[in-house]
């Protein structure tokens, strides 16, 4: 790649890690500012818009978010912390002026469109500001307690905090991690189901090694890590929290 050019918006997509260990260097606001309208500009179902960021880049309150995920350092540690909300208040405004009354917020469909949208808005996120050379890490950790993040955030009814941002100045950069094998993911005109075991076993073996090549002998194969979350509801405080904020999934 020549050094001349700006990297393809591709080659920043496959280059992805997470980072965990950043620079204390704010961001100048410019540069926030590109981020934020990168994932404004992102297209939404229907054109409803069912997305907002909260944005908090005061010490005291991304401390606060650390606690809130768990105890996760690195959203204390990068100097911006970024909520992407799924919001139903807006359009439900909208419908109201209109005349209406909107019904959606009280449906899987509901869930799954604001979902599908705010996960599109934090992908559009990372990618503006991995290609603005800075580092990020998704966070769903916020989930553990969205109650506490709702009060600390002034969340309004019927929005809900899904996932959550940090970036900053990467500190350190760790080697990709690597994925199930791309024909796993990839499946041409039918899903073929043969095989999958034994590339997931394989995995298991090669993302083992990865850990143990960059010095973290507590690293898991990818079979056990992802039997640690899901043998359980791991945050069984987001069904109660969506209720209390005007959501249902019954129908
Ligand atoms: C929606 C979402 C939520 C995540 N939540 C967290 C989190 O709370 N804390 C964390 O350290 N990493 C979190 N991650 C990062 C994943 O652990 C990471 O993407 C995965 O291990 C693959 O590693 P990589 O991103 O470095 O390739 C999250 C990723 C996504 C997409």
């Amino acid at each position: 790649m020549s050094t001349l050019t700006a990297p393809l918006l591709t080659d920043v997509l496959v280059q992805h890690t997470s980072t965990r260990s950043y620079h204390s260097d704010p961001i100048p606001s410019e540069v926030l500012e590109r981020i934020i309208e990168a994932g404004w500009r992102g297209p939404t179902s229907v054109n409803g818009q069912q997305v907002s960021l909260v944005v908090v880049q005061d010490p005291a309150r991304r401390a606060e978010i650390a606690k809130i995920a768990g105890g996760q350092p690195w959203i204390a540690q990068a100097p911006v912390f970024i909520t992407v909300v799924m919001d139903f208040s807006k359009t439900a405004l909208g419908i109201e002026a209109a005349g209406q009354q909107q019904v959606i917020h009280d449906s899987v469909e509901g869930v799954m469109v604001g979902a599908v949208d705010a996960g599109i808005t934090l992908g559009r996120l990372m990618v503006a500001a991995q290609a603005e050379g800075l580092g990020v890490v998704p966070i769903g950790g916020i989930r553990n307690d969205p109650r506490a993040l709702i009060e600390l955030l002034g969340l309004p009814a019927l929005t809900f905090p899904l996932a959550g941002m940090a970036l900053g100045y990467p500190a350190a950069t760790a080697p990709r991690k690597p994925r199930l094998p791309l024909s796993t993911f990839r499946h041409d005109e039918r899903y073929q189901a043969e095989g999958i075991a034994e590339a997931i076993a394989a995995y298991d073996r090669e993302l083992f090694d990865y850990w143990q090549s960059i010095g973290r002998p507590d690293g898991q194969p990818w079979s056990q890590n992802t039997a640690a979350y899901y043998q359980s509801v791991y945050f069984p405080e987001v069904a109660p929290a969506l209720r209390a904020q005007g959501f249902g999934f019954e129908r």
